[in-house]
C-alpha cells in the first residue's frame, strides 16, 4: 500500500521508485539545470546531440525534486529520445503530466520544471552553436518563464528567511 500523501497515481510510483535515465551524462552535448538548489526543487537535463542530424541520441536528468519531477523527468528522458530537437522542444509539460497519467494541481510546476529545463538545454545548444533555427522562439515559453519565476521566488524566501548572525 503506498503511505504517499498525494493522490499520485501508480505510474508516477512506479517512475519515482525505477526511474529511468537518471544520473549525470559525461559525455552529454549539452546540460542545463532548472529550479534553485537553496529549496531542493532542482533538476539538470543532460542531452546527447548528433549534431549533423540535430536528433537527440540520449537524454538523461538528475533531480533533487519530488516524486513528480522524478517521474516527469524519467518519461521526458524516454520522450525525447530519437526525436530531433524541433521535435523535443514542442513537448508540452501538459503532454507530459499526460504521459504519466495526470499530476495533483500542487504538483503541475513540478511538470513544468522538467520541460524548462529540457528547454534550456536546447535554446544552451544552439546559443553554443551561434544558429537560431527559425521554430525556436525568441520569447522565453511558458515553461522557461515559470522555472525562472520559481527560481526568483526560492531566492527571495532563502534571502527573506536568512538568520541574523547572532541565531546562528
Ligand atoms: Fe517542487 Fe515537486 S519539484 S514539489
Amino acid at each position: 500500500m503506498s503511505r504517499s500523501p498525494l493522490p499520485y497515481n501508480p505510474k508516477i510510483l512506479e517512475l519515482f521508485r525505477n526511474p529511468k535515465n537518471l544520473g549525470r551524462m559525461d559525455d552529454a552535448t549539452v546540460s542545463a539545470v532548472a529550479g534553485n538548489p537553496s529549496c531542493g526543487d532542482m533538476i539538470t537535463f543532460y542531452l546527447k546531440i548528433d549534431e549533423e542530424k540535430e536528433v537527440i541520441v540520449k537524454a538523461s536528468f538528475e533531480s533533487y525534486g519530488c516524486a513528480a519531477n522524478i517521474a516527469t523527468s524519467s518519461i521526458l528522458t524516454e520522450m525525447v529520445t530519437g526525436k530531433s530537437l524541433e521535435e523535443a522542444w514542442q513537448t508540452s509539460w501538459k503532454t507530459v503530466a499526460k504521459e504519466v497519467g495526470g499530476l495533483p494541481n500542487v504538483k503541475f510546476h513540478c511538470g513544468i520544471l522538467a520541460v524548462g529545463a529540457l528547454r534550456r538545454a536546447i535554446r544552451q545548444y544552439y546559443r553554443i552553436k551561434g544558429k537560431k533555427p527559425e521554430w525556436l522562439p525568441e520569447e522565453q515559453t511558458f515553461e522557461e518563464k515559470q522555472a525562472l519565476e520559481e527560481e526568483e521566488l526560492a531566492e527571495m524566501l532563502s534571502k527573506r528567511v536568512s538568520l541574523p548572525e547572532s541565531e546562528e
